[in-house]
């Protein structure tokens, strides 16, 4: 079983890699240096000519701030892109996995989002890309894993752990949201989670990919609260300081409230589980 991935070299896209390459499945990656997704007859002739059983899109324009004026470059990546590989999965007859985001929502539910929700209402022109590339791939095809998450963090970042972890070596006072809510995503979890949906043969459509909190006890977690446990799994001593976003004002905004409610797919491990085998793993401990 051959998987053609796009984006291998980004932070998901690495823990993919990672764990594909331990199973069955042989991957071909791609990278944008070797395969730009803007590119359609690219696009067409890299797939053809590898004729996979599967692609697992973890490409992406993903500079969330730099999008507010590069919205066109955004666009190319995160709908053009899509739909250069929308129309070369359908040539094949094969699954795409594609990868999407809670920033499609305006994040202001307070029951949050399952997989079902369409009260779509991008904040920011990242929002407004991934919502157009999530319906090239609803509008066309049949055969597809969606897959929404949020906060992901992994060992091949940048990522707010490892942003935290560095912060504090430089910083005497780290500031630090309490005013938007959310849930992470271990990479290395969702990449289970695509080989788990792979392999347990589910219904095609959306998922949402994030971890656990608290047993569903609490809908989500604040950024604080976020670096709060980074620093107290890590036994780091910090000056830590909750404050609201309007100390923060971005070029793009985000969403306040964004909780994906996963209820089709077994739960993912619990957040503080997954960031300690995280800090684990890679020794910040
Ligand atoms: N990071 C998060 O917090 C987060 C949250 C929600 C959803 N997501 C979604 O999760 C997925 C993976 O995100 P990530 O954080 O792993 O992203 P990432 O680290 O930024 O990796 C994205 C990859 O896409 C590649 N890429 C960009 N433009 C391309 C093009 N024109 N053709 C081919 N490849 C191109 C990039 O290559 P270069 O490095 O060479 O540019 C990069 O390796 C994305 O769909 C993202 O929207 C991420």
């Amino acid at each position: 079983m051959k998987i053609f991935l796009c984006g291998a070299g980004g932070m998901l896209g690495q823990s993919l890699l990672r764990l594909f390459s331990k199973t069955k499945y042989e991957v071909i990656p791609s990278t944008q240096d070797t395969l730009d997704l803007t590119d359609e007859l690219a696009v067409q002739a890299a797939i053809l000519n590898v004729k996979p059983d599967f692609v697992i899109n973890a490409a992406a324009y993903t500079k969330v701030d730099a999008a507010e004026t590069e919205k066109d470059l955004a666009f190319a990546v995160n709908e053009l892109g899509v739909a250069n590989l929308v129309k070369a999965v359908k040539a094949l007859d094969i699954p795409l996995i594609h990868i999407s985001t809670d920033y499609v929502f305006r994040g202001d539910r307070a029951l949050g989002y399952d997989e079902q929700s369409i009260e779509y209402g991008p904040l920011n022109v990242y929002g407004q890309s991934k919502l157009a590339g999530e319906c090239q791939v609803i509008n066309n095809l049949n055969k597809y894993y969606l897959i929404r998450i949020s906060w992901l963090y992994g060992e091949f970042g940048p990522n707010f752990v490892s942003s935290m972890l560095n912060l504090a070596q430089t910083q005497p006072l780290l500031k630090v949201v309490n005013d938007q809510i959310g849930r992470p995503t271990y990479a290395e979890d969702l990449a289970q989670m695509v080989y788990g949906l792979l392999e347990g043969f589910y219904p095609w459509g959306i998922y949402h990919g994030v971890n656990e909190v608290n047993g569903g006890e609490i809908p989500g977690i604040s950024w604080y609260d976020f670096a709060q446990e980074i620093f107290n799994i890590s036994g780091i001593k910090v000056n830590l300081e909750a404050v609201d976003s309007s100390q923060f004002v971005r070029p793009a905004k985000r969403p306040p409230y964004s909780i994906l409610l996963n209820t089709k797919y077994p739960a993912l491990p619990d957040w503080r589980f997954s960031l300690k085998q995280h800090l684990s793993i890679n020794k910040k401990l």
